[in-house]
């Protein structure tokens, strides 16, 4: 459920210069509300990554400012802000280090202070969700990239930070696990957490996400529910996004007057009901008009 109003993130005018230079984020503004997913999309090098960094303190502001949960990050450590927001890294090499499976998503638990018996009980419980459990005595380097990507999602959810951010959570996965990591954001929905996620994948964005945020050169061209920002034409062929299929179809279908201007469907359920109205009316002697 979207909270307008109450903020766990908040971006200032955030503009960040890596040391060699370049300037990847150039005024950004944002808010991110209480129990929300957000996804964040845009073409490779847009800044998406640099800018969720800023979320748990990784990278500093070069100028502006990011409060999380009301504190600022140039204030507070990464370890600090680790306790809120829980990070997956697009890269999940850049994560990992433990000997075995189980260690890995052991060792925040246990920087964290909780008694053994706890860490045994999260450990399974974020294993068993991510379907890492068979694999906990392996080393984490001996995993498929889509099987260290989901380790380094149980690391994350076993501590249970408010805020979650995923950067390209669904890359490397096969569809079944796809599947699952849309289940998961379902159930962290369902408790109540802040979900952010990079993501190039359009399709999973029109079903997953309550609004999306859209990047292009170090800045923030949109920010709206899917429905709105993923049919706007100009502004996705700006951010060189493309359109999800069944938004394709409706442009085609309003071109052809089957759908009304500035109709839209975008799920297959609402779609159909009108193109079979449509095609029924063509086979009883009307004119389908396609
Ligand atoms: N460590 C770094 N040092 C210098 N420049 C960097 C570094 N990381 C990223 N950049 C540059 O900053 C810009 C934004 O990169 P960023 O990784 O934030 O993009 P992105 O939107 O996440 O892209 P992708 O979709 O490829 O992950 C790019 O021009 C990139 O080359
Ligand atoms: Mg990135």
């Amino acid at each position: 459920m979207l909270h307008e109003g109450n903020v766990v993130v908040q971006v200032r005018d955030l503009y960040y210069t890596y040391p060699g230079g370049i300037e990847a984020l150039k005024g950004v503004n944002l808010e991110v509300y209480q129990g929300e997913v957000l996804a964040i999309m845009g073409e490779n090098g847009a800044g998406k990554t640099t800018l969720v960094k800023h979320f748990n303190g990784i990278l500093k502001p070069t100028r502006g400012q990011v409060l999380v949960k009301g504190i600022d990050t140039r204030h507070a450590s990464v370890a600090e802000l680790s306790r809120i927001v829980g990070f997956v890294f697009q890269n999940p090499d850049h994560q990992l280090f433990a000997d075995t499976v189980y260690e890995e998503v052991a060792f925040a638990l246990r920087n964290f202070g909780y008694p053994e018996h706890v860490i045994e009980s999260r450990v399974k419980w974020a294993l068993n969700l991510m379907d890492l459990w068979k694999y906990r005595t392996r080393s984490p380097f001996s995993l498929s990239v889509g099987e260290r990507k989901r380790l380094t999602i149980a690391s994350v959810l076993a501590y249970d930070p408010e805020i979650i951010v995923l950067d390209e959570p669904t890359a490397g996965q096969d569809h079944l696990q796809k599947e699952k990591i849309s289940e998961i954001i379902h159930l962290l929905r369902l408790m109540g957490k802040t979900v952010v996620i990079v993501t190039h994948d359009v399709e999973f964005v029109t079903e997953h996400v309550d609004r999306v945020a859209v990047m292009a050169r170090g800045k923030i061209l949109a920010v709206g529910p899917p429905q709105r920002v993923l049919c706007d034409p100009q502004l996705l062929r700006e951010a060189r996004l493309v359109a999800p299929q069944l938004v394709k179809l409706s442009l085609i279908l309003r071109r052809h007057g089957i759908l009304n201007e500035g109709e839209y469907e975008w799920r297959a359920d609402k779609l159909a009901p009108k193109l079979i109205k449509v095609l029924r009316s063509g086979a009883d002697g009307g004119s389908p008009g396609i």
